[in-house]
């Protein structure tokens, strides 16, 4: 390890580590040591004989340092209350600019919602910057509180609108892909762009988002992402054109793809040369290793297989589709396909803030899907709480193409986590005799730290998630 200057700033971090590193693998570390210098994780041990002297030797190393200790190791003995660290929430599909919108949509689907509810507002943000502010710095402080850590965002049809939500996530702390929503066709004459400005726009948007970084001592914390809105609303040869930019400039794309079926029915009628709604996509350059597909509830064999083929990855808005009534997206036979699966909270077709939340509802959403398949086929679609864990970090962080950076802890990643409390004193009761164990036998305390997590995945809310930090910075 080396000595630290005086710039650098140190977390010094002991107590349990839980993570899910791969698909249904719960990896749990307990009385672990993590050091964290400028945001990265430069050391992890999970066998310290001697917690006391390794804090004191690293205190000593860092001396010159600003260091913070924190050391949940006594705390269930103390005071009841079971603590661990888990990585950041990963939320891959977010529409800021919906945000005052959460909870309201009656009983309307996918295309009346729109009219009704999301144009309207939507055309307020991106006009009004005022008001837009006020709006998303209420929705990145509500999902940091909520843990979420990275986030994927469609701001409004509005350059500067956009550019304002991508300089708050910036100075909030919060690390993200901010996007202006390209819509140039059958849109609402109170809400649309001509193709040269929604061409120019995004290219100047790239540019101006990842010089903006600089200003935050920053690389690549908020960057930009083309968000073709979907593919109804948006003309041939634009998407030709945003295809042409994320290859130049290596920007990633995000957009919606089989929510409905009456969208679907609506795609094929505006593009009939092409086979199927994913073909639209990628007959226009669109779908690549860079691309983020919400929903994909409806697809076929054959489009699966080309999402598969051209490794984009998928945003699973599970409390969405029940809110709006879209349909319950496959997930298993998705991962099962090898394609890269991820959560979204599509706030504001779905209600909810928290990638939680969103994690219970798929878990429940794929016993509905297990329920209307055969017995042994049905059991295989039940996702488990590893599973959604999973999609909610790693899953997340595949999508993105951050793997590398977030979603477990380990050498060299970002310190990007959340400090969960539950037990005594917190909304989720556990019982002693359902966490102390009188064998030291390995998989009895692995039993119980399951029990643990299940509680936490069901009835947790941002109540026992009372600390966050993204690289390292603490943002609640
Ligand atoms: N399809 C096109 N626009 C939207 C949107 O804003 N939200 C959702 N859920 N689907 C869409
Ligand atoms: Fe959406």
């Amino acid at each position: 390890m080396n000595q630290s200057s005086s710039n650098d700033k140190v977390l010094i971090l002991y107590g349990n580590f839980v993570d899910t590193p791969k698909l249904n693998q719960l990896r749990v570390r307990t009385e672990t040591l993590v050091l964290v210098v400028n945001g990265k994780i430069v050391f992890i041990d999970d066998s310290i004989s001697n917690k006391q002297k390794m804090i004191a030797d690293m205190k000593q190393l860092h001396a010159k340092a600003d260091v913070q200790v924190i050391d949940n190791s006594n705390s269930f003995k103390e005071n009841g209350k079971v603590k661990f660290f888990f990585p950041g929430f990963i939320d891959t599909h977010c529409h800021a600019a919906q945000y005052p919108n959460i909870g309201i949509f009656g009983n309307t689907t996918l295309l009346d919602w729109l009219e009704k509810y999301t144009f309207p507002l939507e055309k307020e943000l991106s006009t009004n910057l005022e008001k837009a502010e006020y709006v998303y710095k209420k929705v990145i402080q509500k999902t940091l509180q909520n843990g979420t850590t990275t986030i994927s965002y469609y701001a409004t049809i509005d350059k500067e609108s956009t550019r304002l939500l991508a300089k708050l996530c910036l100075e909030l702390g919060q690390r993200a892909f901010v996007g202006k929503v390209c819509m140039d066709m059958n849109s609402p004459d109170y809400y649309t762009e001509s193709h040269e400005d929604c061409v120019e726009d995004n290219k100047e948007l790239v540019t101006s988002i990842r010089t903006m970084n600089q200003n935050y001592g920053k690389s690549k914390f908020v960057e930009p992402i083309l968000t073709p809105r979907f593919a109804p609303m948006v003309q041939g040869k634009t998407m030709k054109e945003l295809g042409k930019i994320s290859k130049e400039f290596q920007v990633p794309i995000q957009t919606h793809l089989s929510e409905t079926f009456s969208e679907i029915e609506l795609v094929m009628e505006t593009f009939p040369n092409s086979k199927d709604y994913t073909s639209v996509y990628k007959d226009h350059d669109l779908l690549n290793e860079r691309t983020v597909l919400a929903h994909c509830i409806h697809l076929s064999d054959d489009e699966a297989n080309m999402i598969k083929k051209e490794n984009a990855g998928v945003s699973h808005c599970p409390v969405s589709n029940s809110s709006i009534t879209s349909g319950e997206c496959r997930v298993r036979w998705l991962l099962e396909k090898g394609i890269k699966v991820s959560l979204g909270t599509d706030m504001s077709g779905g209600y909810a803030p928290s990638i939680l939340k969103t994690a219970r509802q798929g878990l429940l959403v794929s016993r509905h899907v297990a329920m209307k398949t055969s017995d042994e086929v049905g059991d295989r679609d039940k996702l488990s709480t590893n599973e959604v864990l999973y999609l909610a970090t790693v899953g997340g962080a595949g999508v993105m193409n951050l793997n590398s950076i977030v979603g477990t802890f380990d050498l060299g990643m970002s310190f990007d986590a959340q400090l969960i409390e539950i037990g005594e004193g917190t909304n989720v009761d556990v019982f002693d005799w359902q966490l102390t164990s009188s064998s030291d036998d390995y998989n009895l305390i692995m039993e119980k730290w399951q029990d643990i997590v299940d509680k936490w995945v069901f009835l947790g809310d941002d109540r026992e998630t009372t600390k966050v930090w993204v690289e390292g910075r603490q943002v609640k």
